[in-house]
């Protein structure tokens, strides 16, 4: 879609990136670790809040253990739904946030997005990055599912590690027929590093 190369000696292919996230292992050996983290979720939630009111119908890519939805949640959203492909992440999701009802969805972007409906506001944190070049169709799936706002919140400059597949959010979903009217170079002011970027997309039916 965009001619990126992978380069298999730096980075894993799409079954084995699949199959890393999908088990418990490594970096991800805990899927706990992703309970902390309340800054990036506050900045979120900042963002959130200026495009979508309450009610609005709110989907995350790749929530593991929904500590975002959570943060969400305890501000008022009560519309939520959450992709995830790691069992490990979502049982940790009922067991720490038992008063939150979000509708999750087990299973890869790639195996669960076609049978979503549509949201006001689609958003990811850290996931987007490590979505293979293979598998960059999935992104015209994730605008046509974006009635309001689609937020991403990616590592774009560099490929930081195995796991990592940087490209420019704004080419991409622009390329779709979205409009971004947002961007932000970020740090750990927002409890994040430079690599990472908010970009904020209006929707066609926003
Ligand atoms: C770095 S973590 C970020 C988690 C969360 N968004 C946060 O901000 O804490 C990446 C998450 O995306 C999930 N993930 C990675 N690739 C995925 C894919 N293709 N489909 C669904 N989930 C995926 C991983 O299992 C993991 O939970």
């Amino acid at each position: 879609m965009h001619n990126h190369e992978s380069n298999p000696s730096i980075q894993k292919s799409k079954d084995e990136l699949q199959k890393y996230w999908r088990s418990s292992n490594e970096m991800n050996t805990n899927p706990s670790n992703y309970l902390h983290g309340n800054k990036r979720s506050k900045y979120l939630v900042s963002l959130v809040k200026q495009y979508a009111r309450p009610d609005a119908s709110i989907l995350e890519l790749g929530c593991n253990v929904g500590r975002n939805l959570n943060h969400l949640w305890k501000e008022g959203f009560r519309n939520l739904s959450g992709v995830e492909v790691n069992p490990d992440a979502l049982k940790l999701m009922k067991q720490n946030f038992q008063d939150m009802e979000a509708i999750t969805y087990e299973g890869s972007i790639e195996d669960r997005i076609k049978e979503l409906g549509e949201y006001d506001v689609v958003f990811t944190m850290a996931v987007l990055e490590h979505v293979h070049y293979d598998s960059e169709w999935v992104f015209s799936e994730i605008a046509r599912k974006t009635k309001g706002h689609l937020i991403t919140i990616e590592g774009e400059k560099k490929i930081a590690s195995e796991l990592h597949f940087p490209r420019n959010y704004k080419t991409i979903f622009e390329g779709l027929d979205l409009q971004q009217i947002y961007e932000k170079g970020l740090s750990q002011k927002e409890g994040l590093n430079t690599n990472f970027y908010a970009r904020v997309f209006s929707g066609n039916r926003s």
